[in-house]
């Protein structure tokens, strides 16, 4: 089965919600809300994919020191494999907007499972629980 690589990122902002977007009309999975990322293009590593993603997609910059590893998905869909990396970022340049038209939120984790999100992240959402209580 074709494994494919997806970053994605839990910004959390200074109240302790992290930001969710909700992806667009045409899209696989249209109008779950995800953690913002996408896919790696060749040779790009998973920082600089991501970092790229955030800047498309938020319009925000992001430094590499601030992306910090938290977990990952691995989820098989009808026809190809999720790998997904985790990130977690309080950091950094600008503020999110959906900058492909996409709606966004700020959630608290706890509240998460109030979302419609791919089942790819479902099984994340008690890492950012985890993340804010400990
Ligand atoms: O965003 P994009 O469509 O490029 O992502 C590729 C696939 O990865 C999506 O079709 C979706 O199935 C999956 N995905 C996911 N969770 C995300 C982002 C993408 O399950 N947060």
């Amino acid at each position: 089965m074709k494994i494919v690589m997806v970053t994605a990122c839990a910004l959390f902002d200074a109240d302790g919600r992290v930001l969710l977007a909700q992806r667009p009309e045409g899209k696989a999975l249209a109008g779950f809300w995800e953690f913002p990322g996408g896919k790696l293009e060749a040779g790009e590593t998973p920082e600089d994919g991501l970092i790229r993603e955030l800047r498309e997609e938020l319009g925000i910059t992001v430094k590499k020191e601030c992306l910090a590893p938290l977990t990952f998905a691995s989820h098989t869909y009808e026809d190809f494999h999720l790998l997904m990396p985790l990130y977690v970022c309080r950091r950094w340049d600008g503020t999110p907007v959906g900058a492909e038209g996409q709606a966004l939120t700020w959630a608290r984790p706890v509240r998460l499972r109030d979302y419609k999100m791919p089942p790819a992240d479902e099984p994340l959402i008690p890492h950012l629980i985890d993340l804010v209580a400990g």
